[in-house]
């Protein structure tokens, strides 16, 4: 969308809105905009300055030498909202829901068993959702490359990263199906612990630990 030289209105869409603000604040960032006046909630708030990945959403625009739509996937949190006129942000509410229909993506994530507390999903969802609007089949370095700012404290890469590799064009067919959960867990440490009724270790009390790799 051409630029006016001179307008108080910013313009932009999102999820296919278009949104009109006037005198819009430079210091209001896209995801308090997203969370507080649009009332988007699925964009998370964490660590608010750009290092978790929790707040990512896509930001489409028309590049003016090729003439093609790019998609970037953006922490809201470092995002003025000024910078956006003329810009397409789609949140996760944009890309599925359980009311309407989930993307692949979002289901991959589920039966993968990529998600636990959920804080870390709805941006590793806008990571790997824009990673495939640019690339319909990425290869495993693309996919890592495109996780890489998204963090994660509970359930671990191991199952995202399964999850992602579906879309893979090198996956295999292993890869394409539901992955069994005892797949993917490796008990590690603690041989003698009853790792079958997670007991704790009769001598060391500790409990039995699984990770994912
Ligand atoms: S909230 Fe952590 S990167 Fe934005
Ligand atoms: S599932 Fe809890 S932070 Fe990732």
């Amino acid at each position: 969308m051409p630029c006016p030289s001179r307008s108080d209105e910013l313009v932009f869409f999102v999820n296919g809105r278009k949104v009109i603000e006037r005198n819009a604040d430079p210091e209001v960032t896209l995801l308090t905009y997203l969370r507080k006046k649009v009332r988007l909630t699925g964009t998370k708030y964490a660590c608010g300055r750009g290092g978790c990945g929790a707040c990512t959403v896509m930001v489409s625009k028309r590049d003016p030498a090729s003439e093609k739509i790019r998609h970037f996937s953006v922490t809201a949190c470092l995002i003025p909202i000024c910078s956006l006129y003329g810009a397409a942000v789609t949140t996760v509410e944009g890309v599925g829901s359980i009311k309407t229909r989930l993307h692949p993506v979002q289901e991959r994530i589920a039966k993968s068993h990529g998600t636990q507390c959920g804080f870390c999903t709805p941006g590793m969802v806008m990571s790997m959702y824009t990673l495939l609007r640019n690339h319909p089949q990425p290869s495993e370095e693309q996919l890592m490359a495109a996780l890489g700012g998204n963090l994660c404290r509970c359930t671990g890469y191991r199952p995202v990263l399964a999850s992602g590799k579906t879309f893979c064009l090198t996956s295999s067919k292993y890869d394409l199906d539901p992955i069994p959960r005892h797949k993917l867990l490796l008990q590690v440490h603690l041989p003698m612990a009853d790792h079958k009724n997670q007991q704790v270790h009769p001598k060391t009390k500790e409990w039995p630990m699984i990770a994912y790799f």
